[in-house]
């Protein structure tokens, strides 16, 4: 069994992105920068941006994380919106979720401009990638994709069983493997809540994605011999002896599951860490997108 270590992926593509942005700076350009929305005081959405902004300042970019109070009104979030859509010195900004329910999170992802859509939560990202066509990825299974073909794992016509149907992780995921290109060519079957007898399905799969947030989910007697797994969840359980007070734990039974598998990803330590992974690229793509319409412009 070999770890997909995606602390390890990481540190190689900020290494990669750190040489780019040196090297625009040498030209003459600024620094790519992004910016992280919070709104609220949830503890794990505080944590993933906070990690968000230290990777993207370790690579070089500009990084702010803008803070809003949890009574924040829709309007008054969709103006910030505007505001990040017309600084030409932002290129890509995300709006942590969950926000607070008297927001409507899709109207908020549909306010932000889809060049600057680096989460590529917009509809307009999303129908796109439903087309095959070049467009913002969600950063969670833009870095799975990465993760594996950086670990020479094809994809092209395995059974990848994906469980988990979120707008965020499932559904994208199921897309991405699908696609006729690297990365993709895979027969895919998307199991969620409703599916029934899962094991029969997770039993046939080549690669199980597991990502429907329920800890320790995917035990030893649903995976077969030598498959890979990927595990999406990450969930807080409450643990007295830890000085956070809790400890972190996948939708996979770790080890039950590794000791059957040939790759498996830990948590912490892998999916959670190429989200961040992906968002910088993303990050860097709507930077040189706007370089590229900027000397068009000129
Ligand atoms: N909440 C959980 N995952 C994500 C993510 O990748 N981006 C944003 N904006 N919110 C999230």
């Amino acid at each position: 069994m070999t770890l997909l270590d995606g602390k390890k992926i990481l540190t190689e593509i900020r290494e990669e992105l750190s040489i780019k942005v040196q090297q625009y700076i040498a030209q003459g350009h600024r620094a790519p920068c992004l910016v992280a929305v919070l709104v609220g005081n949830d503890g794990a959405s505080q944590t993933y941006v906070s990690s968000k902004e230290k990777n993207s300042a370790s690579c070089g970019y500009q990084s702010r994380i803008l803070r809003f109070d949890e009574s924040m009104s829709e309007e008054e979030l969709l103006n910030e919106i505007e505001k990040l859509n017309q600084d030409d010195t932002v290129d890509g900004f995300i709006v942590q979720s969950p926000l607070p329910s008297h927001i409507s999170a899709q109207r908020i992802f549909d306010a932000i401009d889809p060049n600057k859509d680096v989460d590529g939560f917009n509809t307009i990202n999303t129908g796109k990638l439903t087309k095959g066509m070049d467009c913002f990825v969600p950063a969670t299974p833009l870095g799975i994709i990465e993760l594996l073909k950086r670990y020479q794992i094809e994809t092209s016509g395995k059974h990848c069983v994906v469980i988990g149907r979120s707008d965020i992780v499932g559904r994208p995921m199921s897309i991405l493997l699908s696609l006729p290109k690297a990365g993709g060519n895979a027969t895919v079957t998307l199991c969620h809540s409703r599916t029934q007898n899962l094991k029969q399905f997770t039993l046939q799969a080549d690669i199980v994605v597991a990502a429907l947030g329920k800890p320790e989910f995917l035990t030893g007697d649903m995976v077969k011999e030598g498959a890979i797994v990927i595990d999406v969840g990450i969930t807080r359980i409450d643990d007295p002896s830890k000085k956070s007070g809790f400890r972190l734990s996948g939708d996979v039974k770790f080890d039950e599951v590794a000791i059957k598998c040939s790759y498996i990803t830990p948590v912490p330590g892998g999916v959670g860490l190429m989200t961040i992974a992906s968002l910088l690229q993303n990050t860097m793509k709507a930077y040189e997108l706007k370089l590229g319409n900027n000397s068009k412009k000129n």
